[in-house]
């Protein structure tokens, strides 16, 4: 018998925007990641809309006026699980009789894995015998290091695999009822418990997914670095060691401090309207930032509140970082001159480019890490992905691979103080600090 030919899904399930990367692990010449579209574009709208019969996922048109509209679902659910607020900023309207937000959460995904699975379909054509699909998701660090919250989103990913490999495609529209049986009856298949080392498979951060590409890169070098994500709702921030050349040592990625703010492009997007008194749907303005705020310098003065508010994430993450190193010269000098790589949409507008290349405790500029375009990441017709279009997608990317090439992560949680260095002299080495 042939061996399988591997495709693994990575679904980066946004707040706002999905993006989907599916990796063919045996593409005839050599291994190649391809990004999902529909519609024509790579963003797939994570919102759920509901009309008085149905589901409808991916719908970016209809209105308040046509159907119940259920924005960042995702951040809902950790709103929720955690009791924590602070996750979910959006109204707290009143879910479809029946349903939580953990089953709307687990049909979107399950929408997800249908579009990943319908792009894989079309791409091999009828070559489709030996192939094995699997997928990983990813979720926002801090998500990870709560264990309410890791095991519901495993239980997401896990649930809406399995209504994936019993059920078939989600076809939107869906019918509520239909919805809410078929939920019923894969509810408790999700509920056996897994290894520690198999939830990997299904769930990685956000954070780590998107540095896998820079971590593969020979042109980034080891050392301290900041990745902050400006989504369309949130900013995450992340500070860290990339660390691949001591002996004996496996290549790691090592989390210091990893912060998310729920604030992004659309706080952006709306300031810049209400500085032009254009009311109504900010929203609008989505992908036209950078150039209202090059010609406009009302826009740009009403842009310095959320910059700072982006910038806090980035500033929380800092703080915790300086926690575990503040014992160490050595460590602390270092970090004096990380880089920074910035992605998400955030990344194409300059402002905020410069908002978040300040070094934080020293308010010194710093430069920016350059995110290299990977020369395996095509669209389905074989024309490369352009490289402004890459920050949007390097999560995605990073989540299409599989176990071995993923490099270990320490979160910040698992990452233990550095020890005192002023009273520990003789071992002041990096493959004793980062040998843990
Ligand atoms: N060409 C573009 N097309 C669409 N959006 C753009 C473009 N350029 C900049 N943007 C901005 O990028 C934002 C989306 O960024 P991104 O895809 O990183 O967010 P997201 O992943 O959906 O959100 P989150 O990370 O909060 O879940 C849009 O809201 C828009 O403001
Ligand atoms: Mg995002």
């Amino acid at each position: 018998m042939s061996p399988k030919r591997r495709i693994h899904l990575g679904i980066d399930y946004g707040t706002s925007t999905s993006k989907i990367v599916f990796r063919d692990y045996g593409a005839p010449g050599g291994e190649t990641a391809f990004l999902v579209v529909r519609d024509g574009s790579f963003r797939i709208p994570s919102r759920v809309c509901v009309t008085a019969a149905e589901f409808v996922f991916g719908d970016d048109k209809s209105s308040a006026e046509q159907c119940d509209i259920y924005e960042s679902v995702k951040m809902r659910v950790a709103a929720e699980v955690a009791d924590n607020p602070r996750f979910y900023f959006g109204p707290w309207n009143s879910l479809p009789n029946g349903f939580d937000s953990l089953d709307l959460a687990v049909l979107t995904l399950w929408f997800l894995i249908s579009e990943g699975h319908r792009a894989v379909a079309d791409y091999l054509g009828s070559h489709t015998e030996g192939i094995s699909v699997g997928m990983t998701m990813g979720v926002p660090m801090a998500f990870y290091n709560d264990s309410r919250l890791k095991s519901s989103f495993l239980a997401i990913a896990r649930r809406s695999w399995s209504l994936h490999r019993s059920e078939g495609q989600l076809k939107s529209p869906l019918l509520i009822e239909k919805a809410k049986r078929l939920l019923e009856k894969h509810r408790v298949l999700a509920e056996t418990t897994i290894p520690e080392y198999e939830i990997h498979d299904w769930l990685r951060s956000e954070a780590e997914a998107a540095m896998w590409w820079p971590f593969q890169s020979p042109a980034i070098s080891d050392g301290p670095y900041a990745k902050v994500d400006i989504g369309a709702g949130t900013t995450h921030a992340s500070l860290f060691r990339i660390s691949r050349h001591f002996p004996k040592i496996p290549p790691s990625l090592a989390f210091f401090g990893a912060v998310s703010e729920p604030v992004g492009m659309d706080a952006v997007d709306r300031v810049i309207a209400e500085s032009q008194n254009l009311g109504g749907d900010c929203l609008a303005l989505r992908g036209l930032e950078e150039s209202i705020l090059r010609s406009d310098a009302r826009a740009c003065r009403a842009l310095s509140s959320v910059q700072e508010e982006i910038y806090e994430a980035y500033r929380k993450a800092w703080i915790k970082t300086y926690e575990k190193i503040a014992n160490s010269d050595a460590e602390r000098k270092a970090w004096h001159g990380h880089r920074v790589f910035v992605i998400g949409g955030g990344s194409l507008v300059s402002k905020l480019i410069e908002t978040v290349t300040v070094h934080p405790g020293r308010r010194q500029p710093l430069q920016l890490a350059p995110l290299e375009q990977p020369d395996d990441l095509a669209f389905p017709d074989g024309k490369r992905v352009p490289k402004n279009e890459l920050p949007f997608v390097t999560v995605a990317y990073g989540l299409s691979n599989i176990g071995l090439s993923i490099p270990e992560a320490f979160t910040p949680d698992q990452m233990p103080p550095l020890p005192n260095m002023r009273e520990h002299r003789a071992r002041l080495d990096r493959d004793d600090i980062y040998a843990k």
